[in-house]
């Protein structure tokens, strides 16, 4: 996998994907969404991967949004298109069925915050700032940044974030439950990896089916949801790896898992 504006490392079964563009802040503009999408396609067919590890190029930023210049010439029918490829690409990382984690090294404004909510669990470094300026654009979020916000840290805290536009710092972001962890900027990417690794070790099925559950469930009415959670309960009883688990578990000894 080759592109221009994002890099792709392997390091094991943790793939490091990297938006690169930092000249711009790493802005998404349409060819690096288009990028983006196509490498998540590609890890998530990749067996070999495991876990994602998702950030920006640079000291600066993660991602300071959708790139302004193709915003400030969208007409009302591309921008509707703009809108529901991002919220594609998004909805991709989302159900990839592997673990996706964000490694927030700076900016995350705009479609920055969105990309990192639609990720599995995010980590800011202490110097980070997220937030969703669009209002000051005189825009709203459009890759889903509205809907993803409020189910994240609950409909005021979403609103007074959308309505003010003011970005807010890694700490107060941890607060509102908007990241899952501050660490210190020099060891983000070490955590970030170590995390990814660890959750790489498990077993690959399981791990699908618990994102699938707690993405497709949530929207679902509850009793559909845990006829839903129990359904997958049944069927991850058919893999080796739920075996593998048990017998390692009983024998005393670490499982290896195998992803069937
Ligand atoms: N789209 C396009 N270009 C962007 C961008 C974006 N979302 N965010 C930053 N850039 C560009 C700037 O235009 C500037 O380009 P230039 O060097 O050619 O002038 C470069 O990135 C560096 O940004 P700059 O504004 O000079 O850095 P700063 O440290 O003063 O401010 C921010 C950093 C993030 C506060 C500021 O860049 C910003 O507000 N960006 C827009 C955030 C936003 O509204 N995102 C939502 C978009 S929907």
């Amino acid at each position: 996998m080759s592109f221009e504006n994002l890099l792709v490392d392997r390091d094991g079964a943790v793939a490091v994907l990297t938006v690169n563009r930092p000249r711009v802040l790493n802005a998404l503009n349409t060819q690096t969404l288009d990028e983006l999408r196509r490498a998540i396609l590609e890890l998530k067919r990749d067996e070999a991967v495991r876990a994602v590890v998702l950030t920006g190029a640079g000291e600066k930023s993660f991602v300071a949004g959708a790139d302004i210049n193709e915003l400030a010439v969208q007409t009302p029918t591309s921008g509707r298109e703009h809108a529901v490829r991002g919220q594609h690409v998004l909805d991709l990382i989302e159900h990839m069925g592997k673990p996706v984690i964000a490694a927030i090294n700076g900016y995350a404004l705009g479609g920055g915050c969105e990309l990192a909510m639609a990720c599995t669990i995010r980590i800011a470094a202490d110097t980070a700032k997220l937030g969703q300026p669009e209002i000051n654009l005189g825009i709203i979020p459009g890759y889903a940044g509205t809907q993803r916000l409020a189910r994240i840290v609950g409909r005021g805290r979403a609103l007074e974030l959308l309505l003010t536009g003011d970005p807010i710092s890694a700490q107060e972001a941890h607060r509102l439950g908007l990241v899952n962890r501050v660490v210190p900027a020099a060891s983000l990417m070490r955590e970030a990896k170590a995390l990814a690794a660890t959750l790489a070790a498990k077993a690959p099925v399981a791990v699908r089916y618990i994102l699938e559950a707690v993405h497709k469930g949530l929207e679902m009415p509850f009793p559909q949801a845990q006829i839903f959670e129990a359904t997958l309960f049944g069927l991850v009883a058919s893999t080796d790896d739920m075996r593998e688990g048990t017998k390692a578990f009983l024998e005393k000894r670490m499982p290896d898992f195998k992803g069937r």
